[in-house]
């Protein structure tokens, strides 16, 4: 079977080209390498015989150029920082969303079927809130996408919905997975990263760091999900393709990965030895969310699958990741 994997140099991407490669599956990437750490993601591939494709995915006469016919697309491209896409909303809604309508016209050439990354972004701003305040609620499939989100959410969502308009008028076949926040190694502890592996990497530098809005306590909610878990899913989700298409999952870590960030501090601590200062920044941006973690039901009904990575073992794994590499990755920042 033959599986592209659009923004393969990626945190997600790369990680997940290995994976499906190592299942002898033949896998190209096609990534236009627009973080420094991308390039050292190129390199990985290439040791792995995956071949990345220079190609910015916005370009359509770029993209057919490439010979290969995909069983499956997978769309891990997307300019992912909320706050850049709050600073540059033209820039990054045509790059999140042009990818994803140049990919579709892709499927839909190649018969191929698309599996699409989206993002626990999609849900308002307003139910994260509301459930905060009810601490026992799960974001779901069920829950509802009305109401602003970020730049960043609004450019996913629509291309979930450009999604399913293809497979009504193309019948192109897709999987949207919604995911939370996501950690594991060869990600590079950036702010716009997510949490967990900022808070590792600047416990093991010593640096400092802040407890940024909700007072200044670090009381907000997260719920984190395992690279490999992902990875996992994804595999599962390609061997039942086709049997089970045209639906949009929630992935998360689940209740059984949520923290809230005092309590990752803590841990961090333990795992590193370190202790370091923690600032109290009462106000933060207008698109910070207090809780999210997701339920895991549908993905459970329907594969069978339970995460095998709570927090403290992603925090352990890319800890020693991070520590066996930390003069490498110190270039890549
Ligand atoms: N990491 C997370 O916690 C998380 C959470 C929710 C959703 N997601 C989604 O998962 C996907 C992957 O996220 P990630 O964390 O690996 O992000 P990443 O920024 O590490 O990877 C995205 C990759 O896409 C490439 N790319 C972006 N636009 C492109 C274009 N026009 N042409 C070619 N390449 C392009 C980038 O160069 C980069 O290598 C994204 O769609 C993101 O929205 C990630």
């Amino acid at each position: 079977m033959n599986i592209l994997v659009a923004g393969g140099c990626g945190f997600i991407g790369s990680n997940l080209s290995i994976f499906l490669k190592n299942k002898n599956y033949k896998v190209i990437s096609i990534d236009k390498l627009s973080k420094k750490y991308c390039y050292l993601n190129e390199k990985r591939l290439k040791e792995n015989q995956i071949k990345n494709y220079r190609i910015d995915l916005k370009n359509e006469n770029e993209l057919v150029k490439i010979k290969f016919k995909p069983d499956i697309i997978i769309d891990c491209a997307a300019e992912p920082a909320v706050e850049v896409s709050s600073r540059s909303p033209n820039s990054v809604i045509q790059n999140n969303f042009i990818t994803t309508l140049n990919l579709l016209n892709l499927s839909r050439k190649y018969k191929s079927k698309i599996i699409f990354l989206s993002s626990s972004r999609v849900y308002p701003i307003h139910k994260s809130y509301e459930f905060f305040k009810r601490k026992k609620k799960l974001f779901s499939e069920k829950t509802s996408t009305k109401g602003p989100k970020t730049i960043y959410g609004f450019s996913k969502l629509a291309s979930e919905e450009l999604i399913k308009e293809f497979s009504y008028a193309y019948n192109v076949n897709f999987i949207i997975n919604r995911l939370g926040l996501t950690s594991g190694p060869w990600q590079f502890g950036k702010v716009e990263q997510g949490l967990v592996s900022l808070w590792l990497w600047k416990h093991l530098n010593k640096k400092k760091l802040s407890y940024i809005g909700f007072n200044g306590t670090g009381s907000q909610i997260r719920d984190v999900l395992d690279i490999d878990d992902l990875c996992s899913i994804i595999y599962l989700q390609i061997k039942k393709i086709d049997k089970i298409f045209d639906e949009t999952f929630c992935i998360g870590g689940g209740k059984m990965s949520s923290f809230n960030l005092k309590n990752l501090t803590i841990m961090c601590q333990k795992i590193t030895s370190n202790k370091i200062k923690i600032k109290k920044i009462k106000k933060t941006s207008i698109y910070d969310i207090p809780y999210f973690i997701f339920s895991y039901h549908k993905v459970y009904k329907y594969y069978k699958y339970r995460n095998t990575n709570d927090l403290n073992k992603t925090l352990t794994k890319t800890y020693n990741w991070m520590n066996l590499n930390k003069k490498i990755l110190k270039k890549y920042f």
